[in-house]
């Protein structure tokens, strides 16, 4: 372990994310365990800029493993995007001491963690989003989690759609990213799937819709990513167009709390420990990564590769199953 690392912060920046106190408490913990100083940061950048830093004793994770939410809290701050506000942060962390730092969050996070590494900071990422729209890491941690929701919350849809035979759109979150959609919508067996990825085309819905009805079927489930339509005007269009009585339920932030599944626990812990790990290996720049289920690391610029790829495969699958 290089001698010069003595105290590290941890901070949650961005959306919130089922998992994120997982990681805080591994990153707290195993950093204690290598006797280091950690440091939470409250309200992501915005805590780091003004100086709200707090020590991290073992008890101060105690109980957090389980429960969504950060208990860091978080926030989207623009001023660490000015240099003045970059210039502030290096400032608050060298006056404590602190040689690295690990970011929890998205890419527009990890931005941010970049100009501090410019600026000497030793900085790990940690992805950490439920849309799961970051490069380089098959899952972020909270994906899994919002995936159950939405499945959990579908079916509860499928009830109330049955006795009355209705179509219901329900909205999903993902502005630029339809992995929330397209996983949730092949678990639950949504009739229709829209996605930002792919243009989807308002005959095909219907048509899908009345072949549906001629077999029998008394409801259907539009599944659609926020970025992929208007649910709203959607749903007067499909009305307007087939005379089905169609209904929008936007599941929002619902999407973004709860408990961690097992699976969202298991790799956040991991996630943690690993950034821990890193920095004591004296590395930076680098993001935690879980790779053909393994968590490992990758270039932290791995995260702004051009576009997460788009399940393709699972779609055109979802589409044959939706005949
Ligand atoms: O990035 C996570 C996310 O939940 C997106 O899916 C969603 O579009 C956005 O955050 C909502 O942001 P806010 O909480 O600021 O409204």
């Amino acid at each position: 372990m290089p001698d010069t690392l003595n105290s590290i912060a941890v901070l949650t920046s961005g959306g919130d994310a089922p998992g994120m106190n997982a990681a805080i408490r591994a990153v707290v913990r195993k950093g204690i365990f290598h006797n280091l100083k950690v440091y939470g940061i409250k309200r992501g950048y915005e805590g780091l800029i003004h100086g709200e830093f707090r020590e991290m004793s073992l008890g101060s994770v105690a109980d957090i493993v389980h429960r969504g939410g950060t208990v860091l809290m978080t926030a989207r701050t623009e001023e660490m995007k000015t240099p003045e506000g970059q210039q502030k942060a290096r400032e608050q962390l060298k006056m404590r001491g602190i040689d690295g730092l690990i970011v929890i969050g998205g890419d527009g996070s990890f931005r941010g963690a970049l100009a501090l590494s410019a600026q000497g900071v030793k900085v790990i990422g940690i992805p950490g989003t439920i849309d799961n729209d970051i490069a380089g890491t098959d899952l972020t941690i909270g994906f899994d989690t919002a995936v159950n929701t939405v499945v959990d919350a579908v079916s509860k849809i499928r009830d109330t759609a049955t006795s009355h035979e209705r179509t219901f759109i329900v909205e999903v979150m993902g502005r630029n990213c339809g992995s929330i959609a397209l996983q949730a919508g092949v678990a639950c067996g949504a009739e229709s799937i829209l996605v930002p990825e792919i243009p989807f085309d308002l005959e095909d819905i219907i048509l899908k819709l009345r072949r549906g009805h001629r077999r029998g079927k008394n409801h259907s489930i539009i599944l659609a990513a926020e970025g992929a339509a208007s649910a709203y005007k959607l749903a007067e269009e499909l009305h307007a167009h087939s005379g089905f009585d169609t209904r929008v339920t936007i599941l929002g932030h619902l999407q973004r709390g709860g408990n961690p599944s097992a699976l969202d626990g298991v790799i956040a812990s991991a996630m943690g420990g690993k950034a821990v790990e890193l920095l004591l290996a004296g590395k930076s720049e680098m993001m935690t990564a879980y790779v053909n289920q393994e968590v490992t690391e990758v270039p932290l610029n791995a995260a702004f590769a051009p576009k997460r790829p788009f399940n393709r495969k699972l779609y055109e699958l979802a589409q044959e199953l939706a005949i």
